[in-house]
């Protein structure tokens, strides 16, 4: 079983999701709204901008901005993580920076709590 952590711009959620809805065996989804930043280590706002009382310092040395974006989380069995992994990134790419990244990790464990159910009967 593989988890596939996809972190990926909001405004091509719908199209993602559009997307993954139409691949069998699809077993859930879950979404979360985050921020973060990647290789920019964020967009710096000027000092201006930040109310007197919040600020570190008075140079602007450590203001960074997360960025919006939003994490998808799926859990698989392996035979169709790779489709997953395809789908998302086909359908969530602009070819701009920013566009996000997919993470697939294994997964030791699945219970669902309302039957018991272990493992691949689970996901
Ligand atoms: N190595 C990482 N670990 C955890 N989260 C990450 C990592 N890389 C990126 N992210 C998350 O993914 C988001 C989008 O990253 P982004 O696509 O900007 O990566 P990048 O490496 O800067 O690529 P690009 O050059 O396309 O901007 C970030 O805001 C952050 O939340
Ligand atoms: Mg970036």
């Amino acid at each position: 079983m593989k988890e596939i952590k996809a972190i990926i711009q909001p405004f091509m959620l719908t199209r993602v999701v559009t997307a993954l809805h139409k691949i069998e065996g699809l077993p859930g989804i879950t979404i979360s709204d985050i921020k973060g930043f990647g290789k920019s280590k964020g967009k710096k706002s000027s000092l201006s901008e930040i109310p007197p009382e919040a600020r570190e310092n008075d140079n602007d040395e450590g203001i960074y901005e997360f960025v919006p974006k939003v994490k998808i989380e799926i859990v698989v069995l392996d035979e169709i993580a790779e489709q997953i992994v395809d789908t998302i990134q086909q359908n969530a790419h602009t070819g701009n920076t920013g566009d996000g990244k997919i993470f697939v990790v294994d997964v030791e464990e699945v219970v669902k709590i309302r039957t018991n159910e272990r493992n691949k009967d689970a996901v």
